[in-house]
């Protein structure tokens, strides 16, 4: 009888890297963050974005010559992606960390109205990583006191002042498992943008991490589901 992998992720390890397609449903994963061969930020950064999340939000609502705003830039890895797909990205972080990203916080962008056409953000997950010193770092926000929910209302509130009317808005987002409780981060930034921009679609994004497919980090939390899949939150502007 035919054996088969004692990791039933193992087979996606021949199949690091590969080239990408267009997504065909609301389910994505891919078995490798990155795609292709060119840099896609860093990989060595906590809390990096899939790049492949990124090419398929663009490639799917956006067009070449778009003016793609990254307020949450990490890494850079929206950039890279804006480059391969020939959208002009635009970032900013509370502490870059290259030269094409601007320091800014993503409540006051140093923006006009309607300067950019669409935007991808990946923020903090409540106090999940904390990211920097700076008090204003949103990873310093909880999920269970309001304060990342007052963080996020802002941010979306920037964000329709300078996405033109009727550019998609996406966050990338994780719900959040603590001693202390579950916090569906994911259904609420969804409730939280609805209330200012208009819902376009929402995709589940499968994790594929080394510590989802590690049977012994797995035991030590056992007693709790470890989180398996992202929100993509897709929303278009509203005119002003
Ligand atoms: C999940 S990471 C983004 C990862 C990035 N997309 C990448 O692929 O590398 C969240 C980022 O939000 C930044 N950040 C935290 N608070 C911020 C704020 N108030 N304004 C702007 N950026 C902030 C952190 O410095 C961190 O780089």
């Amino acid at each position: 009888m035919a054996r088969g992998p004692k990791n039933p992720y193992q087979r996606y390890k021949k199949l690091e890297r590969p080239e990408i397609k267009p997504a065909r449903t609301t389910l994505w994963e891919y078995p490798s963050a990155n795609y292709g061969k060119g840099r896609q930020g860093d990989t060595k950064y906590r809390g990096q974005t899939p790049s492949f999340v990124i090419w398929q939000v663009l490639q799917r609502w956006t067009k070449k010559g778009d003016v793609v705003l990254d307020p949450f830039c990490g890494s850079g890895t929206s950039l890279d992606v804006c480059q391969d797909l020939s959208r002009k990205g635009i970032g900013f972080d509370l502490a870059p960390t290259r030269d094409d990203i601007g320091a800014a916080d993503a409540r006051a962008l140093p923006l006009d109205d309607d300067a950019v056409d669409h935007a991808f953000f990946d923020p903090p997950y409540a106090d999940n990583l904390v990211y920097s010193d700076d008090p204003a770092c949103i990873g310093r926000t909880r999920a269970d006191d309001g304060s990342w929910h007052k963080a996020m209302e802002d941010v979306v509130t920037e964000l329709s002042r300078v996405v033109r009317p009727g550019g998609i808005i996406a966050a990338y987002v994780q719900d959040v498992m603590k001693p202390e409780g579950f916090f569906p981060l994911g259904l609420e930034l969804a409730m939280l943008m609805g209330g200012q921009l208009v819902f376009v679609d929402h995709v589940c994004v499968v994790r594929r991490n080394k510590a989802l497919e590690n049977e012994r980090q797995l035991q030590k939390t056992a007693d709790k589901l470890a989180r398996g899949f992202n929100h993509l939150l897709v929303f278009a502007n509203r005119a002003a």
